[in-house]
């Protein structure tokens, strides 16, 4: 029996985790579900974001399901010293999972282009897989420091960071339209350099089917909105992975469209890319949509059902056509959206 760890965290995260295990209970009622602690409330129960018990629960799990972590801007958490940050305790997950890749599909499925507020013609069958590298650069490594008027960080990869990643990107890559986008600043920047320099080697040994093409994340930023239809997969660094694919959520209408799965050495981590959003949490107007289908890529990449996760990819879809939620223009609260998703699933 496969063993789930949940971890709802701050935020809307329980609300929309809530939803989440409610359709996994119904495509998978064979699987085990273990509810842990994270981020804020973890810090507040039990004096650290990331605790031993949640630790230890991660040993045994196939998959790890996670809501959202963070407070408000004014929230005390945010005064505490940065290693008891609810930020510090998802960082820690993942550097325990070892998940370095972290896979953001942006997809506009066929009869939602409504959503988007692209253009149709630009926003019909947009079909992105953003593999952004999740354990290094400049939200890890490196020395950093805050000091009076002056504060640094360092942005540091080494050649296995980069070559690991860039293997999960053209493996993905081979299994849809071959071709790969790397996303840099090598204009500027020494670790963008090696970054080209080291995944052109890749691919120059190892995958030659796959088409390669460099660009810069400034560049990108502006095309990946105004001509998404030119991507199939981009691999990129930390930080810039993490502002691009925020901006992606625009394509398909909403943050609350975007899930994510974090794969590589052990249990893969899946969860919805938004945040605790603290402006909706407690009203149950969250959009569930994204932690759900984080579970249809928990039910695709940690157990290999692709049946499953198809049935869930399509209730979604049906019910973001019958059952828009308020961040897409529409009035169904988070118990309605998920209630029909549930109802898509039975209707054949
Ligand atoms: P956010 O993603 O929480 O919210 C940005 C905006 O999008 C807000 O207006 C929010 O209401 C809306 N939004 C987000 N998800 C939504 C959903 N599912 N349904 C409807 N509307 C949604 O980003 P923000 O405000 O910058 O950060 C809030 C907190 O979340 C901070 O403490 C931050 O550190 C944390 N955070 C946590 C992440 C995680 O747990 N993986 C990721 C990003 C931020
Ligand atoms: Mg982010």
């Amino acid at each position: 029996m496969p063993k789930i760890v949940t971890l709802p965290g701050d935020g809307i995260g329980p609300e929309v985790t809530a939803a989440a295990v409610a359709v996994l209970r119904e495509v998978a009622p064979d699987v085990t579900i273990e509810e842990h602690a994270i981020g804020g409330g973890a810090y507040e129960a039990h004096g650290e974001p990331f605790p031993a018990a949640t630790r230890d629960a991660l040993k045994d799990a196939d998959a790890v399901l996670l809501g959202t972590v963070g407070g408000a801007h004014d929230s005390p958490w945010n005064k505490l010293p940065r290693p008891l940050r609810p930020e510090s305790g998802l960082l820690s997950l993942r550097k325990a999972l070892g998940c370095y890749a972290n896979l953001r599909p942006v997809r506009v499925q066929p009869g939602l282009e409504h959503l988007s507020p692209l253009k149709p013609e630009l926003a019909r069958g947009v079909d992105i897989l953003i593999v952004r590298e999740l354990l290094g650069g400049i939200y890890f490594d490196g020395d950093r420091k805050i000091e009076g008027d002056t504060a640094y960080n360092t942005m540091r990869y080494t050649t296995p960071e980069v070559e690991r990643v860039a293997d999960m990107a053209f493996w993905a890559a081979e299994q849809r339209k071959g071709r790969v986008t790397s996303v840099d600043k090598a204009n500027v920047l020494e670790v963008s350099e090696l970054w080209r320099r080291d995944v052109q080697a890749l691919r120059d040994r190892k995958y030659r089917g796959v088409h390669l093409n460099h660009e810069y994340v400034d560049s990108v930023a502006m095309l990946i909105v105004s001509d998404p239809g030119r991507y199939d997969v981009i691999v990129t660094e930390n930080l810039f992975g993490d502002i691009l694919s925020d901006l992606a959520a625009v394509i398909p209408g909403s943050l609350g469209l975007m899930p994510s799965a974090s794969l590589g050495d052990g249990p893969g981590l899946f969860e919805p890319i938004h945040g605790s959003a603290p402006d909706i949490a407690g009203k149950g107007i969250a959009n569930p949509a994204a932690a759900i289908m984080s579970v249809g890529m928990l039910l695709r990449h940690g157990l290999s059902r692709s049946d499953a996760a198809n049935a869930v990819d399509r209730a979604v879809a049906l019910a973001l056509r019958a059952h828009p939620t308020r961040d897409l223009g529409g009035t169904a609260d988070t118990q309605t959206f998920t209630r029909a998703v549930l109802d898509a699933m039975e209707t054949p």
